[in-house]
């Protein structure tokens, strides 16, 4: 298949080049070869190349940023994508958007399927909803991949921090409120990749398996890395930060296991290789 994807200079976009390279003919694109907040760009570029499927894995990733830069949030994170489904419905090309976990409030108790409700309380999180939105109402063939706590080798993320921090401290404190499932982009790509080559279209949550909050998992990494640093848990209040964050956003992937595909890995096994790759 012929497929464009955007946002692939970021961490997801170069795995997802990797995965897909081996059996499909692909466009990628950057902000600089394809500005997804531009129209006009956008409908000319995709019109000419006409690919079967769109996967969009741009986006304005800086959660705290989008607090304070929100016009730039809700046009890259929503026109941007809003653009990008315009222009599949001309060429009649799937579209396939990542989504977040950032859609939902946090108040959940257990994990939260495709069909929970959503409240998200960022701004990151309602410029993400837009986008959902305006897909659902422009597109027929969609595949909307609500996702969470992405970690990889071509970017910024929580495990590489952690692990540059141990490097200069003994002790780190880490957030213990927030409960999430940390997943690794070359899973998440590979999931992508089977995903693609069905025609079940619609809303997937997709993680590695399992749960855990901040703080346990900057433990995890340093057990596995064996770094001897004390992590000293703390709330998220105590923590302040720009943008609030769902404080339980555990995505049940529910739609994906229903529809007949392999659950991902345990958390635990794609930090321990991603650890293993990056030494
Ligand atoms: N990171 C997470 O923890 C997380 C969690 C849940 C969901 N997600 C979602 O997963 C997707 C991939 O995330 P990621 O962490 O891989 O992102 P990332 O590394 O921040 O990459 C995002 C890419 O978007 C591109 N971009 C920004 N503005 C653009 C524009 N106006 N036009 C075209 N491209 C633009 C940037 O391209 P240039 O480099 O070319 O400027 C950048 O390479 C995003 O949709 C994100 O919302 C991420």
């Amino acid at each position: 298949m012929k497929i464009l994807i955007t946002g692939s200079n970021g961490m997801l976009g170069h795995d997802l080049i990797d995965i897909l390279q081996k059996n499909h003919e692909l466009i990628p694109t950057t902000s600089k070869s394809l500005d997804i907040t531009d129209e006009n760009q956008v409908m000319e570029f995709i019109c000419d190349k006409k690919p079967d499927i769109v996967i969009n894995s741009a986006a304005y990733t800086d959660v705290d940023g989008c607090e304070e830069n929100q016009e730039l949030a809700y046009c890259v994170n929503g026109e941007g994508v809003r653009n990008l489904a315009l222009a599949c419905r001309k060429t009649d090309s799937c579209l396939v958007h990542i989504s977040t976990d950032y859609v939902f409030d946090g108040t959940a108790t257990e994990p939260i399927s495709e069909d929970g409700e959503i409240g998200p309380i960022s701004v990151y999180g309602k410029s993400k909803l837009i986008a959902e939105e305006a897909i659902q109402e422009i597109l027929d063939r969609y595949f909307i991949v609500r996702t969470a706590w992405l970690y990889g080798v071509n970017g910024k993320n929580f495990p590489k921090t952690m692990l540059e921090l141990a490097e200069s401290h003994s002790e780190i404190s880490v957030v213990y409120d927030e409960v999430g499932t940390p997943t690794y982009t070359p899973d998440l790509a590979f999931g992508i990749s089977q995903l693609i080559e069905s025609d079940q279209y619609g809303i997937y949550h997709l993680t590695n398996s399992g749960s855990c909050s901040w703080c346990e998992f900057a433990r995890y990494i340093f057990e596995i890395a064996d770094c001897d640093v004390k992590v000293i848990p703390v709330t998220a209040s105590e923590f302040a930060r720009p943008a609030p964050r769902p404080s339980y956003s555990v995505l049940d992937n529910k739609n994906w296991i229903e529809k007949g595909f392999k659950p991902l890995r345990s958390y635990k096994d794609a930090i321990k290789e991603y650890i293993e790759l990056i030494k």
